[in-house]
This record gives C-alpha cells, sequence and structure tokens, in this order.
C-alpha cells in the first residue's frame, strides 16, 4: 500500500517536470535518502529503503511508457546519508550545486538546512519524510515542498472530523512516545480553539 502511494506521489511530481525541462533527452535527479546502516550493527532503521524501492517502480513505468515523457528519459543520482544531518547536508549542497541536476527528491529526517540550500540555487526540493516544521514556511524556503503532513496538519484534520460531527466529548489515547506526545499535544491545542471538550487534558 505505501509503495503504491509513495509510487503514485513520484510519478505525478515527475511527470510535472516535464514543464520544466529543456531539450536535452534525459532529465536527471537527485535523490538524497538513509537507506543503509553507516555500519552493520547501528540501530538506524533506514526508512529509504520504502521509498527507494517506490522511486524505482515510477522511473522504469516512465521511461518505458512514451506516452508519459516522450522523448525523454529520466536519470538519477542516488546519494546515501546513513541517517546523519551532515551527509545529508553535503549532499544537498553537491546536487544543487550540479548544472545537470533538474530536482531534488527528499532528504530524509532532516531538512531545515538542505531546504536553505535547494532555495540558494533555486532548486525544487520535495521531501516524503521530513517533518521539521520550520521548513514550512514559504518566504524562507521557497523551493521545498514535502508529502508528509505536518503533526499540526494531522491534528488539525482530526479535530475538523471532530468538529463536522459536532462532538462536544471526547477522550484521545496515545502511546508515550515523544513523537506522538507531541501530536496529542497540538490535537489538544487546536480542540481548545474550537471547543471541544477532553477530560484530562492539559
Ligand atoms: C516499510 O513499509 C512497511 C509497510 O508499510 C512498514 O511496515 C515498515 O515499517 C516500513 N519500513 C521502514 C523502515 O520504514
Ligand atoms: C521496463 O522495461 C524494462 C526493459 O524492457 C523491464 O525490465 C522493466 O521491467 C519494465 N518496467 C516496468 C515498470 O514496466
Ligand atoms: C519525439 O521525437 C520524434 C523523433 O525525433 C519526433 O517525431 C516527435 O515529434 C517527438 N515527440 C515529442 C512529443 O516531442
Ligand atoms: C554532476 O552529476 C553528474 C551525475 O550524477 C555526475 O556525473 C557529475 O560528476 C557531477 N558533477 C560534479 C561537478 O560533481
Amino acid at each position: 500500500m505505501l509503495l503504491v502511494k509513495n509510487r503514485v506521489f513520484v510519478m505525478a511530481f515527475l511527470v510535472s517536470l516535464r514543464l520544466s525541462e529543456g531539450s536535452s533527452d534525459s532529465i536527471r535527479i537527485g535523490y538524497i535518502t538513509g537507506s543503509e546502516k553507516p555500519h552493520p550493527k547501528s540501530m538506524y532503521k533506514r526508512p529509504g529503503i520504502n521509498i527507494s524501492g517506490a522511486l524505482t517502480l515510477a522511473v522504469n513505468e516512465i521511461n518505458n511508457d512514451s506516452n508519459i515523457l516522450p522523448n525523454h528519459t529520466l536519470e538519477f543520482t542516488v546519494k546515501e546519508t546513513y541517517g546523519k544531518e551532515l551527509n545529508s547536508v553535503r549532499h544537498a549542497c553537491d546536487l544543487s550545486t550540479n548544472e545537470s541536476i533538474s530536482a531534488i527528491i527528499g532528504p530524509q529526517e532532516t531538512c531545515i538546512f538542505e531546504a536553505k540550500v535547494a532555495a540558494a540555487y533555486n532548486v525544487p526540493m520535495v521531501s516524503y519524510f521530513c517533518t521539521q516544521k520550520e521548513v514550512a514556511d514559504k518566504a524562507l524556503y521557497p523551493t521545498f515542498v514535502r508529502t508528509k503532513p505536518q503533526d499540526w496538519v494531522i491534528s488539525s484534520s482530526v479535530t475538523s472530523v471532530l468538529k463536522y460531527f459536532n462532538w462536544k466529548k471526547v477522550a484521545f489515547i496515545h502511546r508515550d512516545q515523544a513523537a506522538f506526545a507531541h501530536i496529542a499535544k497540538t490535537i489538544v491545542q487546536v480542540r481548545r480553539k474550537i471547543e471541544i471538550n477532553m477530560p484530562n487534558s492539559n
């Protein structure tokens, strides 16, 4: 399911590049991913593994179908971060300053400095994973977009549903982990604005 969803996104994005490419036969995309462990015993979860499969599938399909990008072939330059921000920033610099690269897919866990670099060189950057909230400011990060919503967007949609059904009192259960606690907190904040009562919330 995730693979299919990612593939659809990647295809939509890649096809949109059609509008911006020149007359050259190949369009090269940089791809910044964390899909390998820095060393065998590392606990790094390598979230890039799932996305990389989707990307390969999408590119194969596009290149095989002469109706999607006629007379053009998509090519990739893959850069591995091993989940480390410094690697990610370095790759963003290399790709942004390389004139054969039209756009960047990624990065993964971090994106603040990477998005700034991409903006400096006017390179479109599409992250599928990074949720850092600073980059939401389009005035500061004009070439950055992402397909993974920030926590507060999820919170707003949850509370919108509650509001739509006019529920006045709800209980909300979440796992005791930093990421979930943050989402829970934003939901509580958002619902306060729309006056839904949550017992024991603060
Ligand atoms: C890859 O996707 C599968 C299916 O959604 C998920 O169970 C798994 O946790 C994902 N792996 C990583 C490393 O994110
Ligand atoms: C695209 O074509 C190649 C070569 O014919 C083939 O190996 C590959 O499986 C095809 N991919 C898709 C997604 O159709
Ligand atoms: C693709 O290339 C062929 C041969 O040069 C040309 O006839 C055709 O019009 C091109 N298609 C597009 C959509 O540019
Ligand atoms: C730019 O990217 C291409 C494709 O990955 C690579 O072959 C080339 O060496 C890069 N150029 C520089 C200056 O790094």
